[in-house]
């Protein structure tokens, strides 16, 4: 259903004539609900909020009704969390009960319900998690180093040729680090894999824009319209996609069996499922499931943050060279940095908390939901409610973090000089549902920021009169955010070197 369709589904909404929210109804007889702006009929509150980047309304909102706010979008009914205390009280401290999933009826039609993600809370889901934990525990999670290791240097020399498309080899890198921790696969340039699973999730973010998931997630009834009825394309959509799918599932999981078959396999999501629930059929079916999840999971999430970091250091030159001093007179110039220097430098550690909390890339997570009806701090939250965390009000809550919109990894430090222990947990989510790949993410991170620094200079880039570029940080809008395309040059430290000098150096490194 596209826009051009407005007026269609304006009268479809007037058809259905839904005005007063379930929750509404619901709730009369209990406490209040949480307090919130006064919403309109059929918008909700729609027409107060900026639709591309909800959570700077929600933290508007925050500041007149507090910190836990009822808030209805269409006919959807949101609970939205803007600070930590209440998150944690909420979905840790009660995590049995929001530790599900809102249902969207677009979840169902477009047959994206398999993942990991998505799924409601229960034995599947379970299921889901243990297979995610056996692979990418922490303890397991060190496997990977040095894959990763290989991947960052394959960043560089990737960077060393053709710097102007950085954001290519961003994609590349955390690309192939996934498809080698969940399927043992290694990526070739242009791969005909990666760009089927890439042609999967296009079609899934597409079928997924905002505009068509809030008007059918709100009047699910519109999926009983028949596909050739004139403006209901997403019925045509969610068919196409359902076959597109099916193979991002299949194809590479089918290459992970023949690669454990041949005996050559290295340990992999896949692998370590298999060799661990073996025989159990209800795994089975779990294990190529979760593992389809993974690339939409801890891909896009991964790269974007990195396009965060580039961002930070072309802006904030003075940081740049905080951290390459660092590296410098840790590692030297001999060779680069690896996973064993890590607890020597606290500044680069500062420097990746800065990125996740400056621009969380899911600034409002992913929603839970209420499994029961519950009380806190005497307002009602009804079952089955949709519950926003806003971890883009959290890391910007200027009593934790002062002049928030200013990257600077020095507020890591306590005045004795050592790191402080805020991790920025937020950005990985909460309770049951936290992030299952966040130590695999935190090493892919660390390793290309490291690497990078060591090597490169992020400048700004200049006009045809030498002048710097100057540009302000613009994000893109979404479940998922980051930097939109920003000028800049990377230049390799070692001006002394040429390209292949540099590319032989960092191979020698490997
Ligand atoms: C910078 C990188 C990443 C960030 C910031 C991130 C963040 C998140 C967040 C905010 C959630 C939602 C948590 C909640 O509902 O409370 C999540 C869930 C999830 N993440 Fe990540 N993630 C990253 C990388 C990864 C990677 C590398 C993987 C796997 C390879 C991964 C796999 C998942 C899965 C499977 C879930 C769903 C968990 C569930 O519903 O039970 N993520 N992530």
């Amino acid at each position: 259903m596209d826009l051009a369709h407005g007026a269609l589904v304006v009268a479809l909404l007037a058809v259905i004539g839904v005005t007063t929210s379930f929750t509404k109804r619901k709730a009369q007889g209990h406490p209040p609900l949480p307090p919130g702006p006064k919403p309109l009929p059929i918008l909700g509150n729609l027409h107060r909020m900026n639709t591309d980047y909800p959570w700077i309304t929600y933290k508007e909102w925050s500041d007149i009704y507090g910190d836990i706010i009822y808030s209805r979008i269409l006919n959807q009914d949101v609970i939205i969390l803007n600070s930590e205390k209440v998150a944690r009280a909420l979905l840790e401290k009660r995590s049995s009960n929001y530790s599900d999933r809102p249902r969207f009826a677009t979840v169902e039609l477009f047959g994206i319900a398999f993942r990991t993600v998505m799924r409601s809370y229960g034995d599947v889901w379970r299921r889901h998690r243990r297979i995610f934990h056996q692979a990418f525990r922490p303890e397991a999670a060190v496997i990977y180093r040095p894959m990763q290791l290989r991947k960052a240097r394959q960043l560089l020399v990737d960077l060393l040729h053709d710097p102007a498309k950085y954001e290519t080899h961003l994609e590349t890198h955390s690309a192939s680090i996934v498809m080698s921790a969940v399927y043992d696969y290694e990526t070739k340039p242009n791969d005909p894999l990666v760009s089927m699973i890439r042609e999967a999730m296009d079609r899934i973010i597409h079928a997924e824009t905002p505009e068509k998931t809030a008007i059918i997630d709100s009047y699910p009834a519109l999926t009983l319209i028949p596909a050739w009825f004139p403006g209901a394309s997403f019925k045509r959509h969610a068919l196409e996609l359902k076959s597109v799918l099916k193979d991002m599932v299949e194809k590479p999981f089918e290459y992970a069996i023949d690669r454990i078959s041949s005996g050559l396999s290295a340990s992999s999501m896949v692998s370590e499922g298999l060799a661990r629930f073996q025989g159990d059929p209800s795994f089975e079916l779990a294990i190529k499931e979760s593992s389809a999840t993974a690339f939409g999971a801890g891909s896009e999430t991964t790269h974007s943050a990195l396009l965060v970091f580039i961002q930070a250091m072309t802006l904030n030159p003075e940081v740049q060279k905080r951290a390459q001093a660092e590296i410098d007179r840790i590692v030297g110039s001999e060779r680069l940095p690896d996973f064993g220097d890590r607890a020597s430098m606290p500044y680069i550690e500062a420097v990746l908390r800065e990125t996740l909390r400056f621009h969380p890339i899911a600034p409002l997570a992913v929603p839970h939901a209420a499994v029961n009806d519950d009380v806190y701090e005497g307002y009602f939250i009804p079952k089955g409610i949709t519950i926003v965390t806003n971890v883009w009000a959290m890391t910007h809550d200027a009593t934790k973090y002062p002049a928030p919109f200013e990257f600077k990894p020095e507020r890591f430090f306590t005045s004795s000089g050592d790191l402080n222990d805020d991790c920025v947990t937020p950005v990985w989510g909460w309770g049951r549902r936290i992030c299952v790949g966040r130590y695999i993410a935190d090493a892919s991170l660390w390793s290309a920021i490291a690497s990078m620094l060591a090597v490169f200079d992020f400048l700004k880039a200049t006009d045809a009169n030498g002048k710097d570029i100057d540009f302000e940080p613009r994000w893109t809008s979404g479940i998922a955010s980051r930097p939109m395309t920003f000028p800049c040059q990377i230049v390799p430290r070692r001006r002394d070197m040429d390209v292949e000098k540099l590319t032989s150096l960092i191979a020698t490194t490997v």
